[in-house]
């Protein structure tokens, strides 16, 4: 298991570089799939689901080689079109693989994916859009079995904007005879990086961002070389560890109107904030204030990622900052975590209210999920005395080195890890079973 430790009350000071996104790279490397030849993915971030993303791709029979920040995938040598559960329970990205494995191979076996637990999750949009398009789908025992000697083009009609099964009827279209229309789309920008990347596969997509997709399927061309888009929620992260630590803090690297929402949140609460063309500046002062209510909505909506991220940096704000969840229904289970550190939230259903109070103290918190994770740090930041997060492996999850990045920016940040219990510890085998290691930068 994995602790993360933060002393609070040092203001962040300095520049950080965006990395590249999570849920642009995953399905991206299920689109490697897809490809002709050899495919090169740049500015991947070095995550623990991309690493899973990685076994997938090994497990199905492609060579994946990883150089830094650029992982190289050869699909030529797939044989298999099965995705193991282990591999599947670990993230909820494992099922954008369905749309991928079905193209290329007429047939894929898999289970229900993981992820963050955030309410439920069905996959019934992805599955009435692959059947859409011409898939016999059979689901006994929590196995899903996916037929489709050939794909046909179709009309997906999606009931919620969702970005997976957008994604994996990308995918399946992408190789089906004839024209896909997906109507209501997700418009996240990681839709029109994905779309970037299958154009370069040689897929005739236009419209990612509007409200109508259209696919025009065709054979494999070759490889491709592409660089994934910066990460927006980690950028909104950056940008509110600093409203909660205070201080200066420059993000290059980035593409500002992705989180142009968060953006206008932190300068509400009293950042000053300087926007360039890809860089955004913000600078601290206390006090901070509540600002309007916030609703979470999909794209180019304040997106539910940063929502609880955007909570964490407002537990000191004068006034009450009203939220309402639209997307997830459990997306608040980093609340009763936080008021244990003293923040006075209540919640009714969709609905959270946060009066903002004048001290935070440090206590041992534990993460529910990645983001949750997240806010923990953040609020950590500008507590009194020592935070603990555990089960910080979520954190893991989204965050290339979260601790060194604030660490450079000046935050007192460290890892311990004890034990066994998370994810991570299944790919460190060889850990000892009792306090490994402690790390104070
Ligand atoms: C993606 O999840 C992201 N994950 C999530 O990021 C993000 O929170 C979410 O989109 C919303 O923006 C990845 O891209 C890997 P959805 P996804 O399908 O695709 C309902 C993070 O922290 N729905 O757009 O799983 C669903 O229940 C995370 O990085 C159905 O009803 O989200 C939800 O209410 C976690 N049926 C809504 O749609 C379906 O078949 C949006 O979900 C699919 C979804």
């Amino acid at each position: 298991m994995k602790i993360l430790s933060v002393e609070g009350g040092r203001p962040l000071e300095g520049s950080i570089r965006v990395q590249g996104s999570k849920n642009s790279v995953l399905p991206i490397m299920a689109a490697s799939l897809l490809a002709g030849g050899e495919t090169v993915i740049r500015n991947c971030p070095d995550l623990s689901d991309v690493d899973v993303s990685v076994r997938i791709l090994r497990h199905l029979g492609c060579a994946v080689r990883r150089e830094g920040g650029a992982i190289a995938v050869d699909p030529r040598g797939m044989d298999r079109s099965d995705i193991p559960d282990c591999l599947m329970r670990e993230m909820r990205s494992s099922v954008v693989f369905m749309g991928a494995i079905l193209a290329r191979t007429g047939f894929a076996r898999l289970s229900y994916p993981g992820g963050c637990e955030l309410g439920p999750r069905p996959i019934d949009l992805h599955l009435s859009a692959l059947r859409e398009l011409g898939a016999e789908i059979d689901e006994t025992g929590g196995r899903i079995i996916c037929r489709a000697a050939r794909l046909k083009g179709g009309m997906v009609r999606l009931a919620t904007p969702s970005v997976g099964a957008t994604e994996n009827a990308m995918l399946a279209a992408s190789r089906a005879e004839g024209e896909t229309l997906i109507f209501n789309p997700a418009r996240e920008p990681e839709i029109a990086d994905l779309q970037d990347f299958l154009r370069k596969l040689g897929t005739d997509v236009s419209g990612a961002g509007g409200p109508v997709i259209s696919v025009r399927g065709g054979g494999p061309t070759g490889g491709a070389e592409h660089t994934v888009i910066p990460d927006r929620i980690v950028a909104a992260t950056w940008l509110c560890a600093a409203c909660s630590a205070g201080g200066r803090v420059e993000l290059t690297g980035c593409i500002p109107e992705h989180f142009e929402s968060v953006t206008e949140a932190v300068e509400a609460l009293g950042a000053e904030v300087k926007r360039g063309a890809d860089s955004v500046s913000v600078r601290v002062k206390r006090p901070r204030r509540a600002i309007r209510p916030v609703s979470t909505a999909p794209y180019p909506g304040f997106p539910t990622d940063a929502q609880p991220i955007l909570m964490a940096a407002l537990l000191r704000a004068q006034g009450t900052t009203q939220f309402t969840e639209t997307i997830f229904e459990n997306r608040y289970r980093h609340v009763s975590e936080l008021r244990r550190l003293g923040a006075e939230i209540s919640v009714d259903g969709t609905q959270a209210v946060l009066r903002g109070v004048k001290e935070l103290r440090g206590e041992t918190l534990t993460a529910p999920d990645l983001r949750g994770g997240a806010a923990m740090v953040v609020a950590g930041l500008t507590a009194r005395g020592e935070t603990r997060v555990v089960d910080a492996g979520h954190i893991a999850r989204g965050y290339e080195s979260f601790d060194d990045r604030l660490c450079a920016l000046g935050a007192d940040v460290w890892i311990e890890h004890k034990g066994k219990g998370t994810y991570e510890d299944a790919s460190q085998p060889d850990q000892p079973a009792a306090f490994q290691q402690a790390r104070r930068v």
